[in-house]
């Protein structure tokens, strides 16, 4: 990786990107923007779930509404945040903390699409038994601690880059 990096940081995109000034702020505050798109989106489904808000609306509703916006800024996320990696390859690549945040995200996404997908299926999927609504209520806890620590992670980086 310390090879890749070093040959990354060479390339004349990524050259652009480090001499550029507004380069990377834009591409942070895009970043930053879509984070707030998409921890909202999928906040609101978990609190929905737990009953703590919209109570009145029923929760594939709540779902229907804001699931699906994740799915096209997760890919500017992923497109802003692959042109910061570019711009300074060192500070993820080499960097543990970065990798949290990625397997953080593989498990967020994973709970968002079986969420989205059981609720499509089977509107009251979640509200059948209290067994079911238990495990919604665990599903949704560790959902949102799963965003939070990808939160976390992703401003830990700074702290955290290779020397
Ligand atoms: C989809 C793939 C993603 C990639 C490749 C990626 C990559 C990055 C990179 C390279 C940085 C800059 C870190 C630094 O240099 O300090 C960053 C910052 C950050 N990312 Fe991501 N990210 C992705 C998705 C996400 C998601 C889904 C979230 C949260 C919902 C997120 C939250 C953050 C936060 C909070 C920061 C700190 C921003 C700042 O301090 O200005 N990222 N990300």
């Amino acid at each position: 990786m310390n090879e890749f990096s070093r040959w990354l940081a060479a390339t004349e995109v990524s050259h652009t990107i480090q001499t550029t000034t507004w380069i990377i702020p834009t591409l942070q505050t895009i970043h930053i923007l879509c984070v707030a798109a998409v921890f909202s989106a999928a906040i609101l489904v978990d609190l929905r779930i737990w009953r703590l808000l919209e109570r009145d609306q029923p929760l594939p509703e709540i779902a229907r509404r804001f699931l699906p916006t994740i799915w096209p800024v997760l890919l500017i996320l992923l497109v802003t945040g692959s042109l910061l990696i570019v711009g300074e390859p060192r500070r993820s690549l080499l960097n543990s903390t970065f990798y949290l945040k990625m397997a953080l995200l593989v498990v967020a996404i994973a709970l968002t699409a079986g969420l989205q997908r059981t609720i499509s299926s089977s509107p009251n999927f979640w509200d059948r038994d209290l067994a079911r609504r238990v495990a919604g209520r665990f599903a949704a806890t560790v959902s949102i601690l799963v965003w939070c620590g990808i939160l976390f992670a992703g401003r830990w980086i700074a702290y955290t880059q290779a020397g």
